[in-house]
């Protein structure tokens, strides 16, 4: 088993990373927390269809009073009402603040979840469960919980680290397709910002000719050392700035067009990987145009993207939607944008005030042709 040990100001907790450590997790509930009574598990239909069963068997096998609350699957669904749906389970079944809340699912989940262990009883104990590579690798991380409010994405919430984080890698392997491209742009993203081996693993490990590569990568056992570098890097970034006041930015690399993207596109035809993966590439392209890194490099990232199956072709949009988007971005202010850029592979940079013209050629650049 692989074990990170993150030290943040709220509180020092260990990521548990191992393949088929679900056998364990009962175990590791009771090694890890002393005098609590019960367990909450917050999931949805989805993944309880999938992995609930197993769950709640281990947890029955395990000799503790349990409960499992499943909510409906979806962004959508990550909101105050679903808060105040959990919010009454927990009253009804009488939960502490001894007691331990799970979040077993993919960022949803987390993010819900850590969001109503943050604010019932001012906090109960938390442990992050992540089900999906996005959940593995970044949104479990970091202590950021948080709904969705008005149709606006991620505006009320808190800084809650968990008290554990508990990584299956094999329970992505169920994941489809596209959750895997999801998840494989949030790991490219850390391979060329912060950690180049990641890329390399990923370059020898998937064969291009084969459909279902993807598949076979997140099966092999190398993908777990893969998951284990970039919970090493969140963390590492989590402890520089816990509260998101500057540095943090750096894992917004390729998220400033990205979220520009996936807004202007109406955000059900185009997800957030896919935004992030076409956001990524514009990022090298700016940073082409200022003269900080070679065109090769872009080359390199997208023979990259061709073996993983990630886009990097915008689809036609209009470029002033996109470009208004920028103005909701967190980094900016009224007065200066600020972009992450590359002065090379795991070399970022942050670029104030790049010129709104040099925004839109890379944009149009790479976007589709009429
Ligand atoms: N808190 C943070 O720091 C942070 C960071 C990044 C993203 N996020 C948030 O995370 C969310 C996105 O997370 P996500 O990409 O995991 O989306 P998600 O939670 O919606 O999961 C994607 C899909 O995969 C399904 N799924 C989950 N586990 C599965 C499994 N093992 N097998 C099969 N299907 C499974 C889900 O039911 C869902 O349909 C967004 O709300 C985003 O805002 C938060």
């Amino acid at each position: 088993m692989r074990v990170i040990n993150v030290k943040t100001r709220l509180r020092k907790y260990p990521i548990l990373i191992e393949s088929g450590i679900t056998e364990d997790f009962v175990d590791h509930l009771k090694k890890n927390f002393s005098g609590f009574n019960k367990v909450v598990v917050i999931t949805n239909n989805k993944v309880f269809a999938i992995h609930g069963q197993r769950l709640k068997e281990l947890l029955d096998k395990g000799k503790l009073e349990s409960y499992i609350v499943v909510l409906e699957d979806g962004e959508e669904f990550k909101n105050l009402e679903s808060a105040d749906y959990i919010y009454k389970k927990l009253i009804d079944f009488n939960i502490h603040r001894n007691d331990i809340v799970v979040a077993f699912g993919g960022g949803v989940i987390g993010d819900l979840g850590g969001f109503v262990a943050s604010t019932f009883h001012r906090g109960v104990r938390l442990v992050q469960y992540p089900t999906t590579i996005i959940g593995q690798v970044d949104s479990s991380i970091g202590g950021k919980v948080v709904v969705n409010y008005n149709s606006i994405k991620n505006v009320i919430g808190n800084f809650y680290q968990p008290h554990m984080i508990i990584i299956d890698p094999l329970l992505i392997t169920t994941l489809e397709e596209r959750e895997i491209i999801n998840g494989l742009a949030e790991i490219v993203k850390y391979g060329i910002v912060f950690d180049r081996k990641i890329l390399k693993i990923l370059e020898e490990n998937v064969d291009e000719g084969n459909d279902s590569r993807l598949f076979e990568l997140i099966k092999k056992s190398v993908f777990e050392e893969i998951i284990y570098r970039c919970c090493h890097i969140k963390s590492v970034v989590v402890e520089k700035d816990e509260f998101d006041l500057g540095y943090r930015n750096l894992l917004n690399f390729g998220h400033t067009i990205g979220h520009c993207i996936e807004k202007a596109a109406k955000l059900e035809e185009i997800n957030h990987g896919q935004a992030v993966s076409m956001g990524m590439i514009v990022a090298i392209d700016i940073s082409v145009e200022l003269n900080l890194v070679k065109k090769d490099f872009k080359d390199m990232i997208i023979k990259l993207y061709r073996k993983l199956k990630l886009p990097y072709i915008i689809p036609q949009l209009n470029i002033t939607d996109i470009i208004g988007g920028l103005k909701y971005d967190k980094k900016f202010t009224s007065t200066r944008n600020k972009f992450i850029l590359l002065k090379g592979i795991n070399k970022p940079v942050f670029y104030y005030n790049v010129s709104q013209d040099i925004v839109e050629r890379c944009i149009s650049k790479n976007m589709e042709q009429a």
